[in-house]
């Protein structure tokens, strides 16, 4: 990678300022998924053993610029206790010069979690005197909070302009499966897109067509394209006022040489529901007042074929109504189909991943990616200011 990483910087003795992205799902009091916990250990783990001390900023929900009780995240310097097999002190909100003496007092060797960085107004303005405050709790900035590299903020970019940022373990992992995994293939280059809105994904569709080989499409996203196509899809969920951005970008993408592949069957409901009834029909003959809520079993196993030829595989978002039981089989089939692949198989955005994990296959693709609308926008090309403040090699 051609940023440096806390593998090419001395650490022991040091107090590190540690971003993380600890932005979990927090409900009366106690942590959901923890997987962006588990997943920054490895960081956490190695910054320890060299004998720093560390201070941990992130943020969690959207509190608006001011404490938010139900958004302290306490419980997550507590999960992390547990998961680290040791003590996570907890440095509440308040005034600076305590913090900055809490933080001075943390042991080597030990950690510490500051309050939610949202709480403080200035964070989401990139406040440069809250960057300058943030730079003095530590001597030296690691930025390993991947999922929040798409925000300019004072946790994420505004302090490396006060102490020279590099990256963590995480970050690395993500920037190498996301951004170099798209820049230098293996080939076949194969993108699986799905998720509702085309019109979201305009610019990731744009840019990805310029570098896979094949592009295949599901999800309610494909009922837009196929609409936009001429297709009648009964009363399936289509960006009715879209259709006509669609053809455009549509036109553009087919100059390209990536070949694109959509849904030949969909499993189709007469109401938006898991007890409705059923239907895998042909993709030209969705019924009047049927909708298509997921792809059908000829597509998963054309598919499937597709990607044990693959070199390298991204997936970004649902094919299917996944949280529902009867519409979960395209997302399960591909994520099994994937995790068969000999290729790369990289798996970005939240809801793909999610339906990945629920298929039983998280374990078996090569990257999960824990950023939502970080990945989307690596993905796009975009330079994430999180990763642009990151020291050169
Ligand atoms: C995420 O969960 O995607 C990141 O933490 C960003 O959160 P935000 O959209 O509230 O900035």
């Amino acid at each position: 990678m051609a940023k440096k990483t806390i593998r090419d910087i001395p650490l022991q003795g040091k107090r590190v300022v540690l971003r993380s992205e600890f932005n979990v799902p927090i409900k009366d009091g106690g942590i959901g998924d923890d997987i962006r916990i588990r997943a920054e250990l490895p960081t956490l783990r190695y910054i320890l053993d060299q004998g720093a001390a560390v201070l941990i900023l992130t943020h969690l929900g959207r509190p608006k610029g001011k404490p938010a009780p139900e958004m302290s995240v306490k419980p997550v310097a507590d999960r992390l206790a547990t998961l680290l097999g040791q003590p996570v002190g907890f440095i509440p909100y308040g005034a600076e010069e305590d913090i900055q003496a809490a933080a001075a007092a943390i042991p080597f060797g030990q950690a510490a979690l500051l309050e939610n960085t949202r709480f403080w107004a200035e964070e989401e303005k990139n406040d440069g005197e809250f960057s300058r405050f943030l730079s003095t709790l530590g001597d030296t900035y690691v930025n390993d909070a991947f999922g929040a590299a798409h925000r300019a903020h004072c946790s994420t970019e505004g302090i490396g302009h006060f102490l020279p940022a590099v990256a963590g373990f995480l970050m690395e992992k993500e920037i190498a499966a996301l951004g170099e995994t798209v820049e230098r293939p293996q080939r076949p280059f194969v993108v699986v897109m799905g998720g509702a809105k085309v019109s979201d994904k305009i610019a990731l569709i744009e840019n990805l067509a310029d570098k896979a080989d094949e592009m295949l499409f599901g999800g309610a996203m494909a009922n837009t394209l196929l609409a936009a196509d001429g297709y009648a899809m009964g009363d399936s969920k289509i960006e009715t006022d879209k259709l006509e951005l669609v053809r455009e970008m549509m036109a553009r993408v087919r100059q390209k040489k990536c070949r694109l592949v959509y849904p030949k069957d969909f499993v189709a409901a007469d109401e938006f529901s898991p007890d409705a009834n059923i239907r895998v029909v042909a993709a030209d003959q969705v019924p009047a007042g049927w909708m298509a809520l997921d792809i059908g079993p000829v597509t998963v196993s054309d598919w499937a074929e597709i990607f044990a030829g693959a070199g390298t595989i991204i997936w970004n978002g649902p094919l299917g109504v996944y949280e529902m039981a009867p519409f979960a089989g395209g997302s399960n089939g591909v994520a099994r189909a994937m995790a068969a692949s000999p290729g790369i198989t990289v798996v970005g955005g939240g809801d793909a991943v999610a339906a990945a994990r629920q298929a039983g296959c998280g374990e078996q693709m090569s990257h999960l990616s824990t950023g939502g609308g970080a990945s989307l926008e690596l993905l796009e090309g975009k330079k994430l200011p999180g990763i642009e403040i990151l020291r050169d090699k």
